[in-house]
């Protein structure tokens, strides 16, 4: 299967190579089961492309194509049955429940701050999680490629839960900051050699451990996860191992596509990055959803489509208003066109990380180099994303027609641009990235505009203040999210913001207990408008499990304790 190139406008063109044998026959398999089992509310096409095979791939192609079928073409509902279950193994019989080394029940020096005693228990139950979270990767994995979507990995994953069966990029952040406040240095450091490994493998940290996840990649927080790890242990051989990683990684997001050009109001010239899958056909794990949502496109219309679908997920935010031309269709996706402030923001903090690294390790090349390539990008966020008259930045979109050739050099595009002057929790994250220099005026402004964004909730930090019934959007509120936000507003330097981070941590703590006391599980996502209240919305059920939930309620005690004699339910519920 070979797709055309598109996006000639501009000179974007995106060539997808075609799908693996795997995928091909997991993809057919989910389709036939959506007709065939109908598309109910459990119907999850993931676990389609997640089932390892019990017999070859051939044998197994060629059962599934003896099938019988009706006049429909659908295969009768107890036949595809039996032939998943005698075709295939269990979803998760690939991995082996693995309780890390390094994990103490009550670990030393546990939270010092928590002397509240119902929380100090809710924490250790939340400590405990990581043990239903370890998996390692069976041998068998990578004995049988054609078997399994899933990559093998030398060391313990930590998963984060129910359908995510696999390890992700930028939850493993979060996880990381769960288990050092947990005592789990060795099993961290696991986590980023893991991520270390996929990234010396592809050039990227992608996705996540599926071949389905191998064209794209996700919010790059690698030089985060190291930079917590260093300060924590001081080991000067990860940094060695990660840098030449981290220089691979970087040429990645700042070489294009995903590096784009343009010119700020006095024509100087900037280079700021943007999200950009290497995939322009349905997601393997979500093939039937992704072929509805183009229903009606012709081929290059429905090729542009899938590749802002799959660009979407490389953000992180699958799927939100934020991406989306008239902020309610998911067929008005635009992801690729769009320089996102978190991004940038990101990528600030890797130069501002690797220059850092570079430092101990006494490379002044790199750390001048790195320090250079910060500046540059400091500036460009301050002139093309920032808004000082809004005290925020904003995603800039860029103009598929409008584009002209660098004057530096005449083989690049440079674009024309616009922000986009919406409300979302991302355009706060670069104060936590620290774009703002210490003492920088700004940063007040900052810490007012979010106070007056909407977006702080009773129950946390809302994603955006657009209701859309996607997973990204208002009402619901996501852990990595509020843990930036509140992060940003305690390094803010300001007396408002610093007591704005106690107070939106404090009211997130209590969220999350509430709901686990409801549940008896720490979930996916929330809603902010209501203490207590479960998330919502999406193409999946809501989730459980949730490594960077569990993460985020870890390492806030951490910062912040909770008193003895401070109250733990619900203001509503007292
Ligand atoms: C996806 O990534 C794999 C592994 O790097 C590569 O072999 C394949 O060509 C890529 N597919 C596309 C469509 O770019
Ligand atoms: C196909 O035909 C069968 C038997 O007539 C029917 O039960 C089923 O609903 C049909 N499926 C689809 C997807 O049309
Ligand atoms: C699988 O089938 C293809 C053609 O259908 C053939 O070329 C290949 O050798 C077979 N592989 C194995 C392992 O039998
Ligand atoms: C696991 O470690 C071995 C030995 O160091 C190495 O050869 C192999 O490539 C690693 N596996 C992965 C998946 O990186
Ligand atoms: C600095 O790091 C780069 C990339 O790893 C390496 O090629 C170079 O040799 C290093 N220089 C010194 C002086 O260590
Ligand atoms: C495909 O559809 C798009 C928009 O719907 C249209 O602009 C384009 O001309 C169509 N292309 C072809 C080859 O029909
Ligand atoms: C483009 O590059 C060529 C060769 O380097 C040069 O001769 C030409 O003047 C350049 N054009 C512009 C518009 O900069
Ligand atoms: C905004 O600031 C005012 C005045 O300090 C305070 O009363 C209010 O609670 C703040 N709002 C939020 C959402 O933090």
């Amino acid at each position: 299967m070979v797709l055309e190139g598109f996006m000639a406008a501009c000179g974007q063109t995106v060539v997808s190579t075609g799908v693996s044998k795997l995928l091909t026959l997991l993809v057919a398999i989910q389709s036939a089961a959506l007709a065939s089992f109908g598309g109910g509310p459990d119907f999850d096409p993931k676990y389609y492309v997640d089932i390892p095979l019990r017999y070859s791939l051939n044998e197994t192609a060629r059962a599934f194509d003896a099938l019988p079928r009706l006049q429909n073409n659908t295969i009768p509902p107890r036949v595809l049955e039996q032939f998943l279950s005698q075709y295939f193994e269990l979803a998760d019989s690939n991995v082996i429940a693995d309780a890390p080394k390094d994990f103490n029940r009550i670990p030393q020096n546990f939270l010092p701050l928590v002397h509240n005693p119902q929380v100090r228990k809710w924490a250790l139950q939340i400590h405990e999680l990581w043990l239903e979270l370890s998996r390692k990767i069976s041998p068998s994995v990578a004995m049988n490629p054609n078997k399994n979507t899933l990559l093998p990995l030398n060391n313990t994953v930590l998963v984060p839960g129910a359908r995510f069966r696999e390890v992700y990029y930028w939850d493993s952040y979060w996880v990381i900051k769960g288990l050092l406040v947990s005592g789990m240095t060795d099993t961290a450091k696991g986590v980023i050699e893991n991520l270390m490994e996929l990234a010396e493998r592809y050039g990227f940290v992608p996705n996540g451990a599926r071949i389905y996840y191998e064209n794209r990649s996700q919010p790059p927080l690698l030089s985060m996860m190291i930079r917590a790890v260093y300060e924590k242990t001081h080991d000067k051989a990860l940094l060695k191992r990660a840098l030449p990683i981290l220089l691979r990684e970087h040429a990645f997001w700042t070489s294009e596509p995903h590096e784009v050009r343009v010119r700020d109001k006095n024509g100087d010239e900037h280079r700021l990055s943007r999200f950009w899958a290497h995939w322009n056909s349905p997601r393997p794990e979500s093939f039937t959803i992704d072929t509805h949502v183009a229903r009606g496109m012709n081929k290059s219309r429905a090729a542009q489509l899938y590749h802002d679908i799959a660009t979407a997920a490389e953000s992180g935010w699958d799927f939100s208003s934020r991406w989306m031309e008239d902020q309610q269709n998911l067929r008005t996706l635009r992801t690729s066109m769009i320089i996102p402030v978190d991004l940038n923001a990101f990528l600030f903090q890797m130069e501002k990380n690797v220059e850092y690294f570079a430092s101990i390790l006494g490379n002044q090349t790199i750390q001048t180099q790195f320090a250079s390539a910060a500046s540059d990008r400091q500036r460009a966020i301050q002139r093309i994303l920032w808004s000082r008259k809004r005290g925020q930045w904003f995603d800039a979109w860029l103009s598929p027609n409008g584009c002209s050739f660098s004057e530096n050099d005449n083989k690049t595009i440079v674009y024309e641009w616009k922000q986009k002057r919406l409300t979302y929790a991302s355009n706060f994250v670069p104060l936590w990235a620290g774009v703002l220099p210490k003492g920088d005026p700004r940063r007040a402004l900052v810490v007012e505009a979010l106070n007056k964004s909407g977006l702080v909730l009773p129950a946390g930090i809302a994603t955006s203040l657009r209701n859309t019934g996607q997973q990204w959007d208002f009402p619901n509120a996501w852990a990595p999210l509020v843990d930036m936000v509140i992060e940003g507003l305690d390094a803010s330097g300001i007396p408002r913001g610093k007591m704005m981070a106690k107070a939106i941590s404090q009211s997130w703590i209590r969220s999350n207990y509430e709901a686990y006391h409801q549940v008896g599980k720490m979930l996916e996502k929330y809603d902010a408008t209501s203490c207590g209240k479960i998330g919502g919305g999406g193409e999946y059920n809501l989730q459980t499990g949730f490594g960077w939930s569990n993460g985020v309620v870890l390492s806030l005690l951490q910062k912040y304790g909770w008193p003895a004699d401070k109250p733990l339910f619900c203001p509503d519920a007292l």
